[in-house]
This record gives structure tokens, C-alpha cells and sequence, in this order.
């Protein structure tokens, strides 16, 4: 691994095992909206950034009727050859695909009804190239439910660790690993004129303060360790100590609030919701 390795998040099984907070996300948004949109006899999904797929098959599945399919894309083929081993379902595929990349637009052009996106679109730079294939792949009247961070302790902790000496070495690109929206004074006008601006009707967009606890220090070291690109890069012989500066920074910077009480850490940040919708009788 050099310090070119692609950011990515390659470790399925660790992901799997500690994403509690993308999943208890996932399933409060998704029971606001289940019932808001529109299911149709032979109803498409896409799901975008389908990481390991459990998401996908535990909450996107049962929404779709008998004779609906979904397809499931991600950039990182661990996390899709994970995905296809776990999950065996004549109505699912799940397909190594970038999001960004005009070929997925040009593909599935119209052939979704619904688009769905939980906590991966604050992974990418090219926001317009990104919601405009959205746009693309939807068919007219199709729907976007889309999940993603705005800004979280986890970039402020990047930010720090990349002006140190000792890590910036492997952290020279850390502004890719961070949400386009953790620094904007306004994520929900930005995000709102960028899809107005690509055609959609936006429905729904707003900005949620959240936190999450977790039982222990070392449940949240994990947590973000399983989110952190940049351990495919540290060398093995710096691993610890690199960690070590995580765990020192993560209290220092008062990126947690530790209970008084219990072992419980608690930490904030800023979730977009949108629900958008391409308007009827388009078919660019
Ligand atoms: C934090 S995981 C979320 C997985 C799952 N949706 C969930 O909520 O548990 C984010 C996923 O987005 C994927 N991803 C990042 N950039 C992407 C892109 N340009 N196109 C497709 N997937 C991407 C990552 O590989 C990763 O598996």
C-alpha cells in the first residue's frame, strides 16, 4: 500500500459489524418515507453505495412488491463480492459501480423507479456528475431518497491528524475523504439549488443535528476505524501508533462526550435527508 492507495473502504466484514449508527439512520428515515412514495407491480430500486447490502436486504427488500428487483452498486468490489456472497436473492443484484462516472447514467437511463442512498454520498467530490446520474437513471415520475453526513468529528479529526507531520505523508488528500457539506455555512440551500438546478422537484431537504451513543470508548474507536480510508495506507509497523493519535486526538479535541456516570461516549453530527423527484413526462 503506498499514499496513492485509493481511498476506499475495503473491510466488509469490519464495516458490518460496526455501522449501529448508519443503521438505526437508515431504518428511522426509511419509516418516515416507506410510506410516503410510490410502489409500483414491477418496481426498480437502485441502491447506491450498497456497502456489505445488509442495509439493502433488510430495509429496501421487503418495501418491494412480488415482482420488483433492485440492483445494489458500490465502488469498492470487497464490499460487493461480500454483498453477493451474503445475500442470495433471485429480485437482487449487487454490481462493483462508481456513482460519479457518466457510464451508469448513459446504462440504467430511465430504468428506475426509485433511487435510494444511505451514507454514502458524503464520499464523493463530483456532486453534480453524481445527482445528475441519479437524475439520468430515474424514470420520469421516480423518486430519491438519499442519507448522508453534512459534517461529522470524524473530518475534524482528519483535518487534524493531516497536519501532522508524522501523517500527512498519508493524508495529503484528506479533503476527498471529507464531505463536500462539513464545511458550508448552508448544506441544505447548496444541495437544494444543485438538484433544482438538475431538474429535480425537491420535496424534501434539511439538515438534522444527531448524535449517537455508544457503550464504550473502544466501540467508537472502532466505529471509526471502520470508516477510516486511510488505514489501507498506514504501514503495518505505524498502525498502533497511529491509532493511538486517533484515540488521543478523538478526547482531546473534545470530539465526544464521555458519561460521567458510565462507560458511554456520545457523539453529534449533521445528517441531509432528500427526498426529491423527477417531475412527470421527462424523459431526458
Ligand atoms: C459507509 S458505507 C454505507 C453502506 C450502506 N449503504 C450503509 O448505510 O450501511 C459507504 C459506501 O459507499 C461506497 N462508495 C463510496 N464512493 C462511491 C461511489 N463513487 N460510487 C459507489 N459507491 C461508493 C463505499 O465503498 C462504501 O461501501
Amino acid at each position: 500500500m503506498t499514499s496513492r492507495t485509493l481511498l476506499r473502504l475495503n473491510k466488509a466484514n469490519i464495516y458490518h459489524s460496526y455501522h449501529g449508527m448508519q443503521d438505526r439512520d437508515v431504518n428511522l428515515v426509511l419509516q418516515k418515507y416507506k410510506q410516503k412514495m410510490k410502489w409500483c407491480n414491477r418496481h426498480r430500486i437502485l441502491d447506491i453505495g450498497c456497502g456489505p447490502g445488509d442495509l439493502s436486504v433488510n430495509y429496501l427488500l421487503p418495501l418491494i412488491p412480488k415482482n420488483g428487483q433492485m440492483l445494489g452498486i458500490d465502488i469498492s468490489p470487497s464490499m460487493i463480492q461480500y454483498a453477493n456472497f451474503k445475500y442470495k436473492d433471485s429480485r437482487i443484484k449487487f454490481k462493483v459501480m462508481d456513482i460519479s462516472k457518466p457510464d451508469i447514467g448513459e446504462k440504467y437511463r430511465l430504468v428506475f423507479n426509485s433511487v435510494f442512498s444511505f451514507y454514502c454520498l458524503h464520499w464523493i467530490q463530483d456532486q453534480w456528475n453524481t445527482m445528475k446520474n441519479i437524475y439520468n437513471v430515474l424514470q420520469s415520475g421516480g423518486e430519491t431518497l438519499l442519507v448522508f453526513l453534512a459534517s461529522s468529528p470524524i473530518y475534524t479529526l482528519y483535518e487534524i491528524l493531516s497536519t501532522s507531520p508524522k501523517w500527512s505523508p498519508y493524508m495529503h488528500d484528506y479533503k476527498d475523504a471529507i464531505s463536500p457539506y462539513h464545511n458550508s455555512t448552508d448544506p441544505e440551500s447548496e444541495i437544494r439549488n444543485l438538484l433544482s438546478d438538475i431538474g429535480f422537484n425537491v420535496i424534501d431537504c434539511f439538515c438534522s443535528p444527531m448524535s449517537y451513543t455508544m457503550p464504550t470508548k473502544e466501540t467508537l474507536y472502532k466505529s471509526i476505524q471502520a470508516v477510516n480510508p486511510f488505514l489501507n495506507r498506514i504501514p503495518q509497523h505505524l498502525l498502533e501508533d497511529y491509532n493511538n493519535d486517533c484515540k488521543t486526538e478523538i478526547m482531546k479535541g473534545n470530539l465526544c462526550v464521555t458519561s460521567e456516570e458510565t462507560e458511554e461516549v456520545t457523539f453529534s453530527y449533521s445528517l441531509m435527508t432528500v427526498y426529491a423527484e423527477k417531475p412527470k413526462y421527462v424523459n431526458e
